[in-house]
């Protein structure tokens, strides 16, 4: 099929070079001239695994191309792909903005029936404006339908999570758009794939994100218990998790979720409730929870250095999460400038995403950009792990005990064992298990 996908971010990007791998030609746009001529010459212009290969490959075989030209994508193409961003207002609700200029560009370029498919996360009854605002705009002779497909990959692993999809959602309300759908995904996946209306696929991801980001508060407030208890909250996730109910995934006690969906996913379905009248008193628990987690760290960090001001504190990790360079909605954002400005000296490290804390915090006497975890470590009184990276998991704990000023450790990840820690010789706090502290001579509570 011949595929126009408006947006080549994180989500469009991926979802370009994907269905351009499974054959379809895809031309992709974006308002971004410099992402643009770099996705052109095959550069990749975010960090996720086996993105770069696939891009190239698709290049050389003439079957993607991108361009800032909305026309190039619409004309020919039999369904055109949302794929904008939807940020966060001021208010919590999503800002449609980007969707609501893509609709009206393609309504003045409509050529012939276009399906137009949402797979930029909006609030239910999105599709609705779509409609109405490209029936408005290009008149009632042109046929278009608007569906939705939501999007479920994962930063980090969001090829192979394209690739290999759990499940596809189709929502649409003709049947020349399911068709059209179908058509697309049925000869390539063998997973279940749900047609429904077009509502109901647009909350379905809403309420996926939702879930996600309560099984994750929920963890994290039994991690606090974990602590109070002495019990190691690790072992009570593993434990839960082999029930099927339940679920083993998402369930990683640390610092609570980031990123540019749960957070901002989350705070348009609380929106959509308040605005339609329903408590949702629950879900703004599980923002607040969240809200809280990086605190409890900063608290730990106190606990650990006593005063931070003059101390020198290497801090690993600046994306929201391992394998992804993406930082918005991460835990660095809040804890770099609050430990600068405690006085302390920070040493940053991160494998993928330093370039883009570096463009908001330039460096200075205080802030430096360290070419290694190792290198951040050097003569560090305390380091900081924010990041769950394998690199950081992989670390020779002797050789980084040796060139720290003091062995100590906050970890925010859960990276470690604390008898593993303890064992190599370092101080060692963590989130939702007994701290190694000076004074715990072995007595951590039980595992
Ligand atoms: N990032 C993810 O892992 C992920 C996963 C599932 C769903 N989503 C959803 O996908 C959507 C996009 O997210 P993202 O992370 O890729 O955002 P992003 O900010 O990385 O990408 C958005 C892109 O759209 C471009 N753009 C803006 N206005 C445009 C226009 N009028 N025409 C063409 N291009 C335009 C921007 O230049 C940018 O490159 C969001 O709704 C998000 O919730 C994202």
């Amino acid at each position: 099929m011949r595929l126009g996908i408006f947006g080549t971010g994180y989500a469009g990007l991926v979802t370009s070079v994907c269905l351009a791998q499974l054959g379809h030609t895809v031309t992709a746009m974006d308002t971004d001239a410099g992402i643009v001529a770099r996705l052109s010459q095959g550069l990749v212009t975010i960090h996720e695994p086996g993105l770069a290969e696939l891009l190239g490959a698709n290049l050389d075989a003439g079957r993607i191309r991108f361009t800032t030209r909305a026309e190039e994508a619409i004309a020919g193409s039999d369904i055109i792909f949302v794929c904008v961003g939807t940020p966060p207002r001021s208010d919590g609700r999503a800002d449609l903005c980007q969707v609501e200029e893509v609709a009206r560009t393609i309504a003045q370029q409509l050529d012939g029936y276009k399906l137009i498919v949402e797979k930029s996360t909006v609030p239910a009854r999105t599709a609705r404006w779509i409609t109405w605002t490209i029936r408005r705009l290009a008149g009632p002779e042109h046929e278009f339908d608007v569906a939705s497909n939501p999007e479920f990959l994962r930063e980090g692993s969001a090829v192979h999570d394209f690739m290999r999809p759990d499940r596809i959602v189709i929502g649409a309300d003709s049947q020349r758009a399911r068709s059209l759908l179908l058509d697309l995904y049925k000869p390539s996946f063998e997973c279940p794939i749900v047609v429904t209306s077009v509502t109901t696929a647009e909350f379905i991801k809403q309420t996926a994100n939702a879930f996600l980001a309560a099984k994750i508060s929920f963890i994290n407030v039994m991690s606090d218990l974990c602590e109070a208890l002495g019990v190691d909250v690790r072992t009570v996730a593993q434990s839960i998790g082999m029930d099927p109910r339940i679920g083993a995934d998402f369930l990683n006690a640390g610092l609570g979720f980031g990123g540019a969906c749960l957070p901002k996913d989350l705070s348009a379905l609380i929106s959509v409730a308040e605005e339609n009248g329903v408590d949702i008193r629950m879900l703004q628990e599980v923002e607040r929870i969240n809200s809280a987690r990086v605190d409890r760290l900063l608290t730990k960090i106190e606990r650990a250095l006593w005063i931070v001001r003059h101390k020198v504190v290497a801090v690993l990790g600046v994306s929201f999460k391992g394998n992804t360079d993406d930082i918005r909605g991460a835990p660095s954002l809040t804890v770099v400038p609050r430990l600068h400005d405690a006085g302390a000296s920070l040493r940053i490290y991160d494998p993928a995403a330093m370039p883009k804390l570096q463009a908001m915090y330039p460096p200075d006497d205080r802030l430096v950009y360290a070419e290694s975890a190792m290198d951040a470590a050097r003569d560090a009184n305390a380091l900081v792990i924010l990041t769950d990276w394998e690199e950081f998991r992989r670390l020779d704990l002797d050789r980084l005990r040796s060139v720290m000023r003091s062995p100590i450790i906050i970890d925010g990840r859960n990276l470690f064992r604390p008898a593993q820690l303890e064992a190599a010789g370092f101080e060692y706090y963590s989130l939702g298990r007994g701290d190694v502290t000076p004074g715990s001579n072995g007595h951590r509570g039980s595992t």
